[in-house]
C-alpha cells in the first residue's frame, strides 16, 4: 500500500503523492455522480456498481468484474472462487505488500515465499520452480510497481507445472506487457482503488476481473453473505461489496486513466534519463522491461552497497530538502512478526532482503511536473556528488 495522501504542507517542494491535479477537473461530474446515487437511493449493489464492473473489465479486456470492499478482499473472494483453499500451497513473491500473503491466508491456504529478480523486484520464476511441491496450487504473481511479471513467462511456468495463475493487480491497472494487459494472465486478477492507486477511490475499493463466467458468479455471492439468492446461503462468504458511490466516483475517473497511467509512465522515462549517469556512483533505477507498458504506481531507485551514502541517509537529506519520499517495503514479508509461525529466518531470501534496505520510491503521481523530476534528479546528484 501506498501512503493516504495527507493534505501537503506549503513547505513541501515535492509531495510523494498529490491527487488535486487529477481531481480538480473531474470536481463537478464527481459530484454529480455522488448526488445521482443520493438520488437513486441504491447504496449498495446499485446501478453504478453494476456500470462501474462493466467498464472496469472491458477496459482490463477481460469479460466479468466483481466489486468488493480493497484488493484485500478481492485477492481472498478471488483465490477461494478459484477453488484455493486448505491443504493448498500458493507460492507469493516475499517482497510485497502484506495484503497479497494475508489473501492467501484469509483463504486458507498456505502462502510459499520466494525471492525477486533485483533488478525488476518482480517475483523470480527460477526461484519458483524450487518452491513447488505436490500440494501447490497457484502462483500469485505481483505486478509490482505498475510493471507485469512477464505473462509469457508466467504462462510458461504454469502450463509447465500445471498451476492457476492469479494475478495481483493492485498496482497495475491497464499495465500492459508482450500483448497482454494485467488481469488478462491468470484464472482471475485482483485490483485495488485504494485513494492512492493509479485508479483510486475516496476510500476503499477493490475489483476481481476474469474471463470465468462462474469465477465472478462465485465472487458475487462470496461477497454478499455467501448467498446467491436473498436469504439464501450456499457459501459462508462476508459482507464485501464494493459502495454505490465509490463505483460511481470510479467511473467518472476511469477513462482518464490511461492518460493518467502516460503521464507516470512519461515521467518514468525522465526519472531515468535524470538518473542514469548516478550509475557509476552506486544509484540505480528498477528496470523497465516492458517500455510504455509500465503504468509506474511507484518509481523505485536502489542505493547500492558501494554507494557512499545509505538509503536512510538520503532519505533523510531529501526530506531536508522538503522532497518526500517512501519505501515499499521496507520489511519483507517473510520476516513480519505475524507470519513467524511460517518459519521464514534472515537469510532466506537475500535479494527481497537487499531491497527492502536499500529502496526508495521517488514522487510519482499524473501531474507531477518536469521541473519537479529534475529538482528531485538535481538534489539526489548533489548528495552523491559532493
Ligand atoms: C501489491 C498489493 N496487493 C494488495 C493490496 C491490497 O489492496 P487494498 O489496500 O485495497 O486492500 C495492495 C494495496 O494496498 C498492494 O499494493
Amino acid at each position: 500500500m501506498t501512503s493516504t495522501p495527507t493534505p501537503t504542507p506549503t513547505a513541501v517542494k515535492v509531495p510523494f503523492v498529490d491527487l488535486s491535479w487529477q481531481h480538480e477537473p473531474i470536481k463537478e461530474k464527481i459530484q454529480q455522480a455522488i448526488h445521482q446515487v443520493i438520488e437513486r437511493g441504491d447504496f449498495v449493489l446499485g446501478q453504478a456498481l453494476k456500470e462501474f464492473e462493466k467498464s472496469f473489465a472491458n477496459a482490463c479486456g477481460v469479460e466479468y468484474g466483481v466489486g468488493v470492499a480493497s484488493g484485500t478482499e478481492a485477492i481472498t473472494l478471488g483465490l477461494q472462487a478459484c477453488g484455493i483453499g486448505h491443504q493448498d500451497e500458493v507460492i507469493v513473491p516475499s517482497n510485497t505488500f502484506i495484503a497479497t500473503l494475508m489473501g492467501v491466508i484469509r483463504a486458507g491456504a498456505t502462502p510459499v515465499l520466494v525471492d525477486c529478480d533485483p533488478n525488476t523486484a518482480l517475483i523470480d520464476l527460477q526461484a519458483a520452480v524450487k518452491a513447488i511441491t505436490p500440494k501447490t496450487k497457484a502462483i500469485l504473481p505481483v505486478h509490482l510497481y505498475g510493471q507485469m511479471v512477464s505473462p509469457k513467462e508466467l504462462l510458461d511456468f504454469a502450463n509447465t507445472y500445471n498451476l492457476i495463475i492469479f494475478e495481483d493487480a493492485a498496482q497495475a491497472h491497464l499495465a500492459e506487457r508482450e500483448g497482454y494487459r494485467a488481469g488478462q494472465v491468470g484464472m482471475a486478477a485482483a485490483f485495488s482503488f485504494y485513494p492512492s492507486k493509479n485508479l483510486g477511490a475516496f476510500g476503499n475499493g477493490g475489483m476481481l476481473v476474469t474471463q470465468d463466467e462462474n469465477i465472478a458468479k462465485q465472487v458475487q455471492t462470496l461477497r454478499n453473505y455467501g448467498a446467491p439468492n436473498k436469504y439464501y446461503h450456499t457459501e459462508f462468504g462476508t459482507n464485501s461489496r464494493l459502495d454505490t458511490i465509490q463505483a460511481a466516483i470510479l467511473q467518472v475517473k476511469l477513462p482518464h486513466l490511461q492518460y493518467w497511467n502516460q503521464l507516470r509512465n512519461q515521467a518514468g522515462g525522465e526519472y531515468y534519463s535524470n538518473l542514469k549517469s548516478l550509475e557509476t556512483y552506486g544509484i540505480t533505477s528498477m528496470e523497465n522491461q516492458s517500455g510504455s507498458g509500465h503504468v509506474y504506481h511507484l518509481y523505485v531507485i536502489r542505493i547500492q552497497d558501494d554507494c557512499k551514502f545509505k538509503r536512510d541517509e538520503i532519505r533523510e537529506k531529501l526530506s531536508n530538502e522538503n522532497i518526500q519520499t517512501g519505501i515499499h517495503y521496507p520489511i519483507p514479508c517473510h520476516l513480519q512478526p505475524a507470519y513467524k509461525y511460517l518459519n521464514y529466518q534472515f537469510g532466506d531470501f537475500p535479494n527481497a532482503e537487499a531491497l527492502c534496505s536499500q529502496i526508495i520510491s521517488l514522487p510519482m503521481y499524473p501531474g507531477l511536473k518536469s521541473d519537479q523530476i529534475k529538482l528531485v534528479c538535481q538534489k539526489i546528484s548533489s548528495i552523491i556528488e559532493n
